[in-house]
């Protein structure tokens, strides 16, 4: 049986999602519509008609459900309502009806790897007893003996939390004999706020299918599924050690991640997507460095798409972006997927302010920077930009779909010195204030250049840069060269120049200006040198449509695009068919 969803776009078509633009909304930092200084459902709403004319296809929610934010939202209390500082079902629906009139999709979060603390199952699981239904749920495990008396009084593992500190925390029982005493500890590989469900109980997988069904049944289009890969863990005794988080090696056997046993979930999950008309898109996060087990959960018996972090964590170099490029799309060909791509989240540093960086960057420098309030290194703003728009555009040329995310088309840079005082994510607590954390790209978004939080509506949860202004929204709408005007004229061409999934690369590998064509002759070439570059015999300057450099259609100076015989410096060209 299939059921056609409530209020779908106005063309059904079972492969939107292949070569689509989405659109990260990160809501508590998008629009305020009730002035409490939270972004809200309706502020989405509301900016609907910005969003159509951006020119994306779809957007993907963060999560919006009830919750504590000990997590920026991940940290979901009831996987079924909205948080009603964010607004409430009926404003949920409202925001899917003006959306799909706009002929946009509507992607939200799942969190299937953990739930909050305050969700009624972990509250049922700590007032149960050990060997208990409700603790079942989760991972809840005696500890080892601490050798000063107390049998349980170590973790169970030496695990890490994300977040920094370990990942297990211990509870005072209510329940049964040792009712009031130190007992067991449960599993978080995040925050002790979010408790680690136990994938093996057939409840929570169920319940996870109605979660899929009650947003798909309201209209949503396709879910993003949070930590995918960390769903499957071998907890049988003993627990292997692992102090770090990192996968090393691709053969399923790690006890926390990627292991083969988290596809059977995907397959059912799949099953329940499939039941509608046209069936729900889905893509993992799945931080998995091996292209071809990434691939695992792109397959369509399970999510469709995975995201591809590589370019995210590329250099602005020519080599390594077309290397990525190649590997990654013959692997989505070869698995039946399409290819995705993404420079920015609201879990990392802006892309405008990465490639502002000395190349040398690492992410231990990275994480230095911003403990510094972005003073050291200095960073190279106008280059930052340059590349990031050069980058985008390469980007936005290739086949498969490309995740863009909230603020990027306004060339926002990282806030890389928030007050310490502000900061919210929970990596600046768990580390002892050693690591900021990812706060400074959830800064609420400048519509206004002129009006009080900049339009964002009431004072802002985190504060503002006073260079915001510059940056807003109405400060580039209609200025030609703009980075919003960047983006809405790619988007735009996109949809009209987008063709077959594939591509001929024009340039050798190695080569600083990168040149590829699709089959339909439309043209992307990147100079990812700091010089102006010859371009490549054969290029016809008269069918440039676009450059990351300058106006759309001029072709200017070198400093905008190209001249007659140059490519500017860390610039990008689309030349139509
Ligand atoms: C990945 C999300 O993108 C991130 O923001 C979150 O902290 C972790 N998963 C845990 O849910």
């Amino acid at each position: 049986m299939t059921a056609t969803s409530p209020s779908s776009p106005a063309h059904p078509d079972a492969n939107w999602w292949r070569q689509a633009a989405v659109y990260q909304i990160y809501p508590r930092s998008f629009s305020d519509a009730n002035g409490d200084g939270m972004g809200d459902l309706p502020g989405v709403t509301a900016r609907m008609g910005y969003l159509s004319a951006l020119g994306i296809d779809a957007i993907w929610l963060s999560p919006f459900y009830p919750s504590a934010l000990a997590d920026g939202g991940y940290d979901v209390d009831d996987y079924r309502d909205v948080d009603p500082r964010l607004g409430s079902l009926a404003d949920f629906d409202a925001m899917v009806a003006a959306a799909h009139a706009a002929d946009i999709r509507v992607i939200v979060d799942v969190v299937p790897n953990h739930s909050s603390d305050r969700h009624r199952w972990f509250k049922a699981a700590l007032a149960a007893a050990p060997g208990s239904p409700e603790r079942a749920r989760y991972h809840f495990l005696e500890g080892l003996p601490d050798g000063l008396g107390d049998d349980g009084g170590l973790p169970p593992s030496d695990w890490p939390s994300h977040f920094g500190g370990g990942a297990w925390t211990r509870v005072v029982e209510t329940a049964g004999p040792r009712a009031g005493q130190l007992g067991q500890w449960y599993l978080h590989l995040f925050a002790t706020e979010q408790p680690d469900l136990n994938w093996d109980n057939p409840e929570v997988r169920e319940d996870f299918h109605t979660t899929l069904r009650f947003w798909a049944d309201r209209g949503v289009d396709g879910f993003r599924v949070d930590v995918a890969h960390g769903l499957a863990k071998d907890m049988s005794p003993p627990l292997r050690s692992k102090p770090e988080l990192e996968i090393l090696v691709d053969d399923g056997s790690d006890p926390l991640f990627d292991r083969d046993e988290v596809h059977e979930i995907f397959a059912g999950w799949r099953t329940v997507l499939n039941e509608y008309n046209p069936p729900k898109a889905a893509v993992a996060e799945a931080w998995v460095p091996f292209t071809e087990r990434r691939l695992m959960y792109a397959r369509p018996t399970e999510l469709g798409q995975a995201f591809n972090f590589d370019l995210l964590q590329a250099h602005f170099d020519g080599a390594e972006f077309r290397a990525i490029a190649e590997k990654c799309l013959s692997e989505a060909e070869a698995s039946g997927a399409s290819s995705t791509w993404v420079f920015s989240n609201h879990d990392v540093i802006r892309h405008a302010s990465r490639y502002a960086l000395p190349d040398s960057t690492t992410l231990e420098t990275l994480n230095a920077w911003l403990m510094d309030d972005g003073v050291s290194p200095e960073p190279d703003l106008a280059r930052g930009l340059r590349r990031a728009r050069a980058a985008t555009l390469f980007m936005l040329g290739l086949p498969g779909s490309a995740y863009l995310y909230q603020g990027e088309e306004l060339g926002l840079f990282e806030v890389a010195d928030l007050p310490h005082d502000s900061l919210q994510d929970p990596t600046w607590f768990r580390t002892g204030n050693t690591l900021k954390g990812r706060d400074g790209c959830r800064v609420p978004l400048p519509w206004s250049s002129s009006e009080p939080n900049f339009g964002f509506g009431g004072t802002p949860w985190l504060p503002q840069p006073e260079w915001f202004g510059h940056l807003a929204a109405d400060a580039q709408d209609g200025t030609a060269g703009s980075t919003l005007e960047m983006y809405r004229a790619a988007l735009k061409l996109r949809r009209e120049l987008q063709a077959e999934e594939s591509l001929e690369w024009l340039s050798a590998p190695g080569d600083e200006v990168v040149h590829y064509r699709r089959p339909n002759g439309w043209e992307v070439l990147t100079n990812f040198g700091g010089q102006p570059a010859q371009l490549p015999a054969g290029v016809d300057l008269s069918k440039l449509v676009l450059t990351s450099g300058g106006p759309a259609g001029t072709a200017g100076t070198a400093a905008e695009g190209a001249t007659g015989a140059t490519i500017a410096a860390e610039t990008t060209l689309w030349l139509a068919p």
